[in-house]
């Protein structure tokens, strides 16, 4: 029993696998396995032989299945991690970017100019891109014979055969939303308004369709000082620099009384386009006084509530703070032109992460 005993014993400790283990099994305590046969033979002894034999092969089976149960526990463990060294990962390494397509400058730069308004209280309003003449002329004291029309190069809509109502436009600028705006929420109202606009023409520096961004800020006692401290800090946060001038040019849009268009003090020295300092000057945008016939068109009483507002064309600050020299690639959709000027789609500009990365 003794060499039974030894002989499975070393031959369990052994066993390679778990099928090894198996065989052994069906050898020692199996139906007909060495042990079991000798069981058998307990009913040829005699009684005394057989009180004898009887618990030491009973100890020597529960002896031999322990053994098996714990080879097969190490074997599973053994198992389990060599597997697991197989699938390890060190999820302390850095990730790897991958850049899946890119932001479109103009999109950028949008997100940037909202992120600025946004911090000084601006809501973000908006209208359609095809709008009544009403909204984007008259509304904004354009009458109809007024020269601005013509000098817009508007696109007109069609009407149906004999519909003599003023045909639609594609809204020539954003100021239209100024109107739709005061109406919807009256005053007081913080809002810009960035957005697509058209007018027919096309060379280096005009294309048919382009963006705005509308600014309207109206409360009882609004001034030119508010709209230009607004534009100081916008354009110093816009091109990331301390300090800039800016230059107020009288000027004249029907819309605002009085009218300025402003100016950037700027260089050009060496090619590149400095903000903030220089000998030249840099038109950025048009803005005033809203005039009292437009608070009236919107619904706004002109006797309580004044305020400013301004329109700036957002792919032209975008090709200044960019360097993209030519407006029509804008719109090229050239996938070499967007590796090179898009932004990663994750870093969204914030003014406490950084406008431009
Ligand atoms: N709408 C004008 C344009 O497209 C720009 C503009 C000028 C907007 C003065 C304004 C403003 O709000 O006050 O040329």
């Amino acid at each position: 029993m003794d060499d039974l005993r030894d002989k499975y014993i070393s031959l369990i400790a052994a066993a390679a696998d778990e099928s090894m283990l198996e065989d052994l099994r069906v050898q020692a305590v199996g139906k007909k396995g060495e042990i079991s046969l000798k069981m058998r033979e307990l009913g040829k002894m005699s009684p005394e032989e057989r009180q004898v034999a009887g618990p030491a092969l009973n100890a020597l089976k529960d002896e031999i299945n322990s053994a098996l149960s714990a080879k097969k526990a190490a074997l599973e463990d053994a198992a389990l991690d060599e597997r697991l060294r197989g699938e390890w990962l060190d999820v302390t390494l850095p990730g790897r970017a991958r850049r899946v397509g890119s932001i479109h400058p103009i999109s950028q730069v949008t997100e940037e100019v909202t992120a600025i308004f946004a911090d000084m209280g601006f809501a973000v309003a908006e209208g359609p891109q095809i709008d009544t003449d009403w909204y984007n002329f008259d509304a904004l004291n354009i009458p109809g014979h007024h020269p601005a029309r013509a000098e817009m190069d508007t696109f007109y809509m069609h009407r149906a055969e004999g519909d003599d109502r003023p045909p639609h436009v594609l809204r020539t600028h954003t100021s239209p939303v100024q109107i739709r705006s005061m109406e919807k929420t009256g005053a007081p109202i913080r809002v810009i308004a960035p957005g697509r606009v058209y007018r027919a023409d096309y060379d280096q520096t005009h294309t048919p369709m382009f963006h705005q961004v509308e600014g309207l800020a109206i409360d009882r006692d609004i001034s030119m000082a508010n709209l230009k401290w607004v534009l100081e800090e916008f354009v110093k946060a816009y091109f990331e620099v301390d300090d800039v001038e800016l230059r107020f040019r009288a000027s004249h849009f029907p819309f605002t009384e009085p009218s300025a268009e402003v100016d950037i003090r700027c260089s050009w020295a060496g090619g590149t386009l400095k903000v903030g300092e220089g000998d030249d000057w840099l038109e950025i945008l048009g803005s005033g006084m809203v005039h009292p016939k437009v608070l009236a068109n919107a619904g706004v009483n002109p006797d309580e509530w004044q305020g400013f507002a301004f329109g700036m064309g957002i792919d032209r600050i975008a090709m200044l703070k960019y360097g993209i020299p030519d407006l029509r690639a804008f719109f090229d959709s050239d996938l070499r032109w967007l590796r090179h000027y898009g932004f990663a789609s994750l870093d969204v500009p914030t003014l406490h992460g950084g406008l431009s990365g």
